[in-house]
């Protein structure tokens, strides 16, 4: 109570919001899914028993469901009393090769594999997200589909570009596609999220220079495969530095580079190996064009010949300013007033939801997980990382915000 009302004036009741009190009698639900999904990890395309589990839970509410979507994917689909847009709500369901080491009561008792990144946290906001929506389905003018994705984490094929391919975007075709996903190093009750590029593209480029071998004592007999690796990793580094425009983030790392035999033997043969992230397709396109005529360039100069092996990762994720604004709105009304945080920078890692977004306006926005009081926050991929549950029901709020502000066909108005 507040000193004012001491003083017996009135305040406003802040109420509330109304999805996130649904939300929270769910709570115990979600938190009983997610230890589930926790507890028994599957790998990227292997997720048979997690999207089994899921189909179970969604049928029983008497969620329509289809399985077997682009190998281990779900979609489970909530129709409205009327016709309208189609939204599409998105989550990630396979886990990772890493021993988990949190020690927690629902660990994994899969030997070296994990759910280290919260995708379990993700698939059970998703199934929670679909039983509130089921029960309100008479408000909805329009689909939700929800989309449970296989494979996140298995760059450059993923799960995404499977589905979309089995025609998940399609019958009724989907107008808009949300995604969430934990984040570590925010506190719960917040988002993080960006206008236009969110997710890095992450690409490969293998170099094998081929030079020809020869005594150490005679190089005028030879092609050096080290001295033209040299120079070409110093070239590469002109590309982000002299052709990438500074106001986009662009990375190329030499990670590896690997020739040689002995101190006193010409090396015939060098291998580089590169990452290369963007945050844009002209700047992704770029990189990939400059390295084929550095190496060319470079090689050809010094006598020397190349094979190159370009292989592309997930693209960049951009998010449609649209649906930002939608998302923003949404976590204002969920969340409060300051909960959201736009991120200045792109984070360079990648995200197989970048498919979806080539395909259909959207967003992509990160939900505060991090863990609150003694424990030790670990980041995603780290064999002792954990997430705050009190992020699960915060995360259907925003979802079931999201689609009523897309396909209700009048507000609920904080309960009704
Ligand atoms: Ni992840």
């Amino acid at each position: 109570m507040s000193s004012a009302s001491g003083l017996g004036i009135r305040r406003p009741l802040v109420r509330m919001n109304y999805w996130r009190q649904q939300a929270n009698n769910l709570s115990q639900r979600l938190i009983e899914i997610r230890r589930h999904l926790h507890r028994y990890p599957e790998l990227g395309y292997k997720e048979f028993e997690t999207a089994r589990y899921l189909a179970q839970i969604l049928r029983q509410e008497g969620i329509e469901v289809r399985e077997h979507v682009g190998g281990t994917g779900l979609v489970a689909t909530i129709r409205g009393a009327s016709s309208g847009r189609t939204i599409a709500l998105r989550a990630d369901m396979d886990a990772l090769p890493i021993q988990e080491k949190t020690g927690m009561p629902y660990a994994s008792i899969v030997s070296g594999v994990s759910h280290a990144c919260g995708h379990d946290a993700h698939s059970a906001i998703l199934a929670c997200t679909a039983m509130l929506l089921q029960r309100y389905r008479r408000k909805l003018a329009g689909t939700v589909k929800c989309i449970f994705q296989p494979a996140e984490e298995c760059p450059p094929l993923g799960g995404a570009k499977p589905m979309i391919d089995a025609g998940v975007l399609a019958d009724p075709p989907v107008d808009a596609i949300y995604a969430l996903h934990t984040a570590p190093n925010l506190p719960v009750g917040t988002i993080g999220i960006a206008y236009g590029p969110m997710m890095a593209a992450s690409d490969r480029a293998k170099i094998k220079i081929l030079g020809e071998g020869g005594h150490g004592s005679a190089p005028q007999q030879s092609v050096d495969a080290v001295l033209v690796a040299a120079h070409t990793v110093v070239a590469l580094q002109s590309i982000v530095s002299r052709n990438i425009d500074p106001h986009s983030a662009a990375v190329l790392t030499v990670g590896q580079l690997q020739a040689g035999y002995r101190y006193n033997v010409i090396a015939d043969t060098a291998v580089l190996d590169c990452t290369i992230r963007t945050t844009d397709v002209h700047s992704r396109q770029l990189i990939q064009d400059k390295i084929e005529q550095i190496v060319d360039g470079v090689t050809r100069a010094m006598g020397a010949r190349y094979e190159l092996r370009y292989t592309l990762g997930y693209p960049p994720a951009i998010n449609d300013t649209v649906a930002v604004d939608q998302v923003i709105k949404a976590a204002e009304v969920v969340l409060g007033e300051d909960s959201v945080r736009i991120q200045e920078k792109t984070s360079l890692s990648g995200e197989d939801f970048a498919y979806f977004l080539e395909q259909v306006p959207g967003a992509f926005f990160w939900m505060g997980s991090r863990l609150e009081g003694d424990r030790k926050q670990y980041p995603a991929h780290h064999p002792a990382f954990d997430l705050n549950e009190a992020m699960l029901p915060l995360g259907v709020a925003m979802f079931c915000q999201i689609v009523e502000q897309e396909l209700f066909r009048e507000p609920l108005a904080g309960g009704e």
